[in-house]
């Protein structure tokens, strides 16, 4: 079954998508009826095109290789102007809108409107961005549900480890009392060789900077706001909450000292930046901070990059998840998580 699918942003998640589109393509039309077509593309910086018959992914990948323009694809020298994703939403017939743009964490904007006009448009929207998904997600999914229409968000925690999928599927019907973990992979790498290469922060941080693990304005990730908007997706998502990030006591990692880390390797802990939440009362009590973990807490022994989180259930007890919490063939395999399920759900209702 052909599903047309429109891309918003095709930066390094976009090109992951369809990288893994390309490769798994027979495999995903024989084990799925799963025919995707990208009819269109919308990009702040490298153009915009609309190809109702599909654009042919190799031909995409060659132009975008030479550092040129994705509406160099009509023919060479032939730049077209920019299509606006709100207008790329009316012009186009997507089923499917991925939502691929930068997260904005004061707003949510442009991205929650381009949701909303897609939604309004009959539209059904999967996104990695985690604005949205921290500041409207309850709108978001209420105005999906009155369109008889799917807001999926997988890849905004923990990029394609499955989280969200989780609780639809192997753990339905269990109710979560608490979840703690990893959310922030520079952290993490951060925290962890400043334990096992004895560096001091600032060095560590520099080696997170060339590894391209950390930004050049690393705030976001050592402030711990990376992992907070994530918390409160988590929160709000698979807890029901109404949680807002200034709700969440907030703590980075930049006061932990290199003599605070190695003290703790000595009395058998470790520091972590762990993002936990969990019903209190009426409530949700949510906070980021740095932990000393006991090296038995499975959490503990993730090191590196890695983002991990338990979940403290009422029929399983504690189940934990570790895996990838970035990259760009795991988040673009986050997006086709998502649009499959979609199709999942079209083919059942055809
Ligand atoms: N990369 C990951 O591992 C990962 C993991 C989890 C979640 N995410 C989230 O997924 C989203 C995409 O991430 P990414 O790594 O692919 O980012 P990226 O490489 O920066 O790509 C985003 C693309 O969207 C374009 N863009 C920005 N604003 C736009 C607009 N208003 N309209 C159309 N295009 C626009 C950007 O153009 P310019 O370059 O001109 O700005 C860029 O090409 C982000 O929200 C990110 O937080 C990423």
């Amino acid at each position: 079954m052909e599903v047309k699918i429109a891309l918003i942003g095709c930066g390094t998640v976009g090109r992951g998508l369809l990288e893994i589109l390309d490769r798994k393509c027979s495999q995903l039309k024989d084990a799925f009826d799963f025919e995707p077509k990208i009819v269109a593309i919308s990009d702040l910086h490298k153009g915009s095109i609309l190809v109702p018959d599909g654009i042919k992914i190799k031909r995409l990948f060659a132009i975008l290789d030479e550092g040129k323009r994705i509406d160099q694809y009509y023919g060479e020298g032939n730049t077209a102007e920019l299509i606006n994703p709100l207008d790329m939403i009316e012009q186009c017939d997507a089923a499917i809108i991925a939502e691929l743009t930068y997260t904005n964490i004061q707003t949510g904007e442009p991205a929650t409107g381009y949701i909303k006009k897609a939604l309004r448009s009959g539209k059904h929207v999967v996104t990695s961005n985690k604005g949205p998904a921290a500041l409207h997600y309850k709108e978001l999914q209420n105005l999906a549900r009155k369109n008889d229409l799917f807001f999926r968000i997988e890849g905004t925690v923990m990029s394609g480890t499955p989280v969200f999928s989780l609780f639809e599927c192997g753990l339905i019907g269990t109710e979560i009392r608490e979840i703690k973990g990893i959310l922030n992979g520079t952290t993490n790498f951060i925290l962890s060789k400043m334990e096992t290469d004895g560096l001091d922060y600032a060095a560590a941080l520099k080696l997170a900077q060339e590894r391209g693990y950390a930004e050049a304005d690393p705030t976001a990730d050592v402030e711990g706001y990376d992992a907070v908007a994530k918390v409160v997706i988590l929160s709000n998502v698979l807890l029901g909450g109404e949680v807002k990030p200034e709700d969440v006591k907030r703590e980075g990692i930049t006061s932990l000292t290199r003599e605070m880390v190695t003290a703790a390797k000595q009395e058998g802990f470790r520091y972590k930046l762990i993002a936990q939440t969990r019903k209190s009362g009426d409530g949700i009590e949510a906070v980021v901070s740095p932990q000393k973990l006991p090296l038995t807490d499975p959490l503990a022994g993730v090191m590196g990059a890695q983002n991990a989180l338990t979940f403290d259930t009422d029929l399983m007890g504690k189940i934990t998840i570790q895996g990838a919490g970035a990259g760009k063939t795991e988040t673009g395999f986050s997006i086709l998580a998502d649009i499959l399920t979609i199709h999942r759900h079209l083919r059942l209702k055809h």
